[in-house]
């Protein structure tokens, strides 16, 4: 399948970059000693954000260790997270660049900077002319100091941007009085954190409070580990800030500014994105005794702004995936949420396609956008028949390019 974006890949540079800065941290130390070091502490901080979810400045931002296995495991993940979420706002939902002067772009409990750099490290790919600032803040000085350091030495990755920290405990509710307004404000992985044992209302007046900081084109874009609770978590925050606020509206995953439907039924799936990736060498190296999930990123995902989304048709023909895409009973079938907010099963006969086409369908992914034409109802209103291949087109389908 052509894919409607190439995303750029994790830099091999800032691989190498964090794994230089652990051989720096126990220079008497061989390799196979580092990498041993790291996964003890890959399965701590798996163990932290699974099972225990307990968080404090302490947590992974205070020692050099948690910081080096953050960066050398976790951060990738992160940052193509953000990555295919920005490529989402950038070529999709319409979020446009102020005509002149910077990109002003804001990241909310930035940690060592994965989202924040990833999305310079995509404007910058995709030649956005206007130079870019980063204001990064985050409860952890050690975090922001990596932050500043990596951005400032492999300043080939993102000229014409500049980077200020500032180090904030984002639940003190004194929260500075800021004049500034941002054309992103990202908060990747980090209102579970955040938000911990606050309760649901908590969280939405936080959100709501950020869009004061939001320019007129702004876009917030949300991301969150993809276990079943925060994604709910998070789709409920959405929802419950845009229908109170109505300074925000909710872009995001769906469309029409309408809700996830999934928290309210009994489906079977819950919203968020499943994405193939590449994994850095030094990534599978760590990895190898531990079989973790590298191949793919999988998150939950909100996307918000102050200026209304772009009408959809209010009907069947647009959707997002939301479920894995199955040959079964003949048929390639697939669950979407659809321009009218509802849940549909999507399904095509096998006996009418090339397998080609098979293939190709067979690629398409939890979080693509299709298009789907003259599509019927089926006998039960919530089956959709596709009559064709040709009827199918995939408007949002970024791709890493991963050789297999
Ligand atoms: C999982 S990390 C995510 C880091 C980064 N955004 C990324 O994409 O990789 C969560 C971050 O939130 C920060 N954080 C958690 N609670 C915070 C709070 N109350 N105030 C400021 N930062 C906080 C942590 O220090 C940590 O850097």
């Amino acid at each position: 399948m052509k894919p409607s974006l190439s995303l750029p890949t994790y830099p091999t540079e800032l691989e190498d970059w964090w794994w230089n800065q652990a051989v720096q941290k126990w220079p008497e130390y061989g390799e196979e000693k580092i990498i041993n070091l790291i996964r003890k502490e890959v399965i701590t901080q798996s163990d932290r954000f699974n099972k225990t979810r307990s968080f404090d400045p302490q947590s992974y931002g205070a020692r050099d260790l948690s910081l080096l296995t953050y960066g050398n495991f976790f951060f990738p993940r992160t940052w193509n997270a953000m990555t295919v979420s920005m490529a989402e706002a950038f070529s999709y939902r319409g979020w446009s660049k102020p005509k002149k002067g910077p990109i002003r772009v804001l990241d909310i409990g930035s940690g060592s900077g994965a989202s924040g750099l990833s999305v310079l490290h995509f404007l910058k790919k995709f030649k956005v002319p206007n130079p870019v600032t980063l204001d990064a803040w985050d409860y952890s000085g050690k975090s922001l100091a990596f932050l500043k350091n990596i951005h400032s030495r492999n300043s080939q990755l993102w000229p014409q941007t500049k980077v200020t920290t500032q180090r904030t405990d984002l639940r003190d509710p004194r929260q500075k009085n800021i004049k500034e307004r941002f054309d992103l404000i990202l908060v990747g992985y980090s209102l579970n954190e955040i938000s911990q044992c606050s309760e649901l209302e908590e969280c939405v007046h936080r959100i709501e409070s950020l869009a004061d900081l939001l320019s007129p084109n702004g876009f917030m874009i949300i991301t969150e580990p993809a276990d079943k609770n925060t994604c709910m978590t998070l789709q409920s925050i959405a929802t419950a800030v845009s229908t109170n606020s109505k300074k925000l509206f909710n872009h995001a995953p769906y469309f029409n500014g309408l809700q996830c439907p999934l928290n309210e039924s009994d489906s079977h799936y819950y919203s968020h994105e499943v994405r193939k990736t590449g994994s850095p060498q030094r990534v599978e190296k760590i990895n190898q005794p531990l079989r973790l999930e590298t191949h793919q990123v999988k998150f939950g995902m909100a996307m918000l702004s102050t200026k209304q989304p772009r009408p959809q048709p209010k009907d069947f023909s647009v959707c997002r995936i939301v479920s894995p895409v199955s040959k079964k009973k003949g048929t390639v079938s697939f669950i979407g949420i659809a321009g009218d907010g509802l849940e549909y099963r999507y399904e095509i006969q096998r006996r009418i396609l090339h397998p080609d086409q098979i293939k190709i369908l067979t690629k398409l992914e939890r979080g693509d956008i299709l298009n789907v034409d003259s599509g019927e109802i089926g006998k039960d209103k919530n089956r959709i028949r596709i009559p064709s291949f040709t009827s199918i087109s995939w408007p949002f389908s970024p791709r890493w390019d991963i050789r297999e």
